[in-house]
């Protein structure tokens, strides 16, 4: 984003005489784009910074995971609508775990923000959780939550799926979606903070689905 913000920036400055109102609205809408691009990518590596010096402080609380995605729902499903897409929801309204809700809220947002981004036009989004799940994510039999999201976009192949939680990792056919790459790396280490797990599974082409173990704690762990 910078080398496109100077770009912008540059021509501005030499090319005045060219800036019509047309092109000038252009460059703006591009400049503000890439700004807040630019603002993302700080705000992630900042984020991970102070993941990596252990001063990231966890407020903990109880909050109602429904309400929780409802909110974000509410946020981001007009994204979903401009490509036609989908979502349905069944999540139990009287789940309540705990932690810190701000990172809780930017755990799902990674999630739901991805399965958007990497849906084709008019595909469909599923988003379930089972209360008091025991099975295979959750091999010792915790009292917590499984959380279930599943889209049928672009899939991930075999070869790049255990890469994905790595940071800056991108697939090769993503090249013209924009992304850091550095999403998932934030959920899983926030997740890890709450005591929480996350597993994905894709068939390349047909869809992803990411399952989440949330445990029933209290207290910071
Ligand atoms: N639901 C999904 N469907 C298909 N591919 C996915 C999905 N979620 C993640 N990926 C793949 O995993 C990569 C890493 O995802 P991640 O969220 O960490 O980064 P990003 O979406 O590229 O950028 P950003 O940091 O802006 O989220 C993506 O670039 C994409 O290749
Ligand atoms: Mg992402």
């Amino acid at each position: 984003p910078i080398s496109v913000l100077l770009m912008s920036l540059d021509f501005l400055d030499n090319h005045s005489e060219k800036v019509t109102p047309d092109v000038n609205k252009k460059l703006q809408d591009g400049i503000k784009r890439n700004v807040y691009l630019l603002k993302e990518l700080v705000d992630d590596i900042l984020m991970l910074s102070r993941i990596d010096e252990r001063k990231m402080k966890l407020k903990w609380e109880e909050y109602n995971l429904l309400k929780i995605i409802g909110d974000i729902l509410t946020l981001m499903e007009p994204i979903g609508n401009a490509k036609n897409i989908t979502f349905s929801v069944d999540v139990d309204k009287n789940i309540k775990l705990y932690g810190d809700t701000t990172k809780i809220d930017q755990i799902f947002r990674i999630f739901i923000d991805n399965a958007i981004k990497y849906s084709k036009e008019s595909d469909k989004i599923e988003i379930r959780a089972i209360n008091h799940y025991k099975g295979k994510y959750n091999t010792d039999e915790k009292e917590g939550v499984l959380f279930q999201i599943k889209d049928y976009g672009i899939g991930i192949s075999e070869e790049d799926l255990p890469s994905i939680f790595q940071r800056f990792f991108r697939s090769g056919q993503v090249s013209d979606i924009p992304g850091t790459g550095l999403g998932l790396s934030i959920a899983k280490e926030l997740l890890n903070l709450h005591g929480g797990e996350v597993w994905g599974k894709s068939d390349y082409g047909k869809g992803t689905t990411f399952s989440i173990f949330l445990p029933m704690i209290e207290k910071r762990i």
